[in-house]
């Protein structure tokens, strides 16, 4: 029996356990490989309209300009980059034992914080900064943000990064909604209100219900692809304990972490390594950007899976 299986009919099932603290689930979707427009309208239908011309041409990418987007589920064109997340914490337990694991790895990641536990433990966030990982918001106390009123969200959101600049002298730059429950008009508000990137994820190990580190392990190996961001949490012993070997064998695959705020700003910055193909083409115009498998040596939808391990991308 696989253990890597993600049972959807289980995770929809689990929606109905919002309130749970630790229960970190998505609105409406499973997890991998999910658009971004099909995670993001599950909420609540919005008002299309767009009064602010945001037609700022692209820079370097075609497809779509990094500043007119709000949230992320992961990060393309970043080459072999991924960020690991850690949420709900932090815990006066478990997260420093974390910080010596990524310590031990030189890798930085990106804490989301209730803001309820990051006023309780300043000296954690400090220790984070000090370290070189990113402090994030999670809400001060983690409701789904789509319940609550205006009022609501402005309070969750002011009092948490008033306790994050509390303890480390500046607010942060991303947040991720508990249980991922957005919709692309809070996605909006966050941003533009608060400067706040939405930051969802494309791998999730679902480490709040399955406390093996085994499984855990598996589960981040198996899915996490260039650009991935992992969602992680550090209040459960399980998961902590899953990270060294996690971690290890993502180093051994040749991904590099960085805090999700980097992520995004390399957003474009490494094209696609081209699939090594019979024959070499030289020409540096033929930009390879769209995930078309026409090359007959891959194998698989996305240009990301047919990426050499081995490969030296910087
Ligand atoms: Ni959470």
């Amino acid at each position: 029996m696989s253990a890597r299986t993600v049972p959807v009919a289980a995770l929809a099932a689990v929606l109905s356990l919002a309130g749970c603290q630790s229960v970190h689930t998505q609105s409406a979707t499973p997890t991998l490989e999910q658009p971004v427009s099909l995670r993001l309208t599950t909420e609540t239908p919005l008002p299309a309209a767009s009064p602010t011309a945001s037609g700022t041409p692209a820079a370097s990418l075609p497809a779509k300009p990094a500043s007119a987007k709000h949230s992320y589920n992961r990060v393309e064109g970043v080459g072999r980059t991924v960020a690991i997340t850690f949420d709900d914490g932090p815990s006066p337990k478990l997260t420093p034992a974390l910080l010596d694991i990524l310590k031990a790895r030189g890798i930085r990641a990106t804490f989301y914080v209730v803001g309820q536990n990051a006023a309780a433990h300043p000296e954690i966030l400090q220790r984070m900064v000090a370290e070189g990982h990113e402090v994030a918001n999670h809400s001060w106390n983690h409701p789904a943000l789509t319940k609550l009123g205006a009022a609501g969200v402005e309070s969750q959101i002011t009092r948490t990064n008033a306790a994050i600049k509390a303890a480390i002298g500046r607010n942060p730059t991303t947040m991720r909604p508990p249980y991922g429950a957005t919709n692309a008009a809070l996605n909006r508000r966050l941003d533009e209100q608060y400067g706040l990137k939405v930051i969802l994820w494309d791998v999730d190990p679902l480490d709040w219900k399955y406390r093996n580190a085994a499984r855990v392990q598996r589960a981040i190996v198996e899915g996490t692809r260039p650009g991935s961001i992992i969602l992680v949490h550090d209040i459960h012993p399980s998961s902590v304990a899953a990270m060294p070997g996690t971690l290890d064998a993502l180093l051994a695959k040749g991904y590099k972490f960085v805090p999700v705020a980097e992520l995004i700003a390399m957003e474009g910055t490494v094209a696609p390594v081209a699939v090594p193909s019979a024959t070499p083409t030289p020409e540096p115009s033929s930009v390879v950007t769209a995930p078309t498998p026409t090359a007959a040596a891959s194998p698989a939808a996305s240009p990301f899976r047919v990426e050499p391990y081995a490969s030296p991308t910087p």
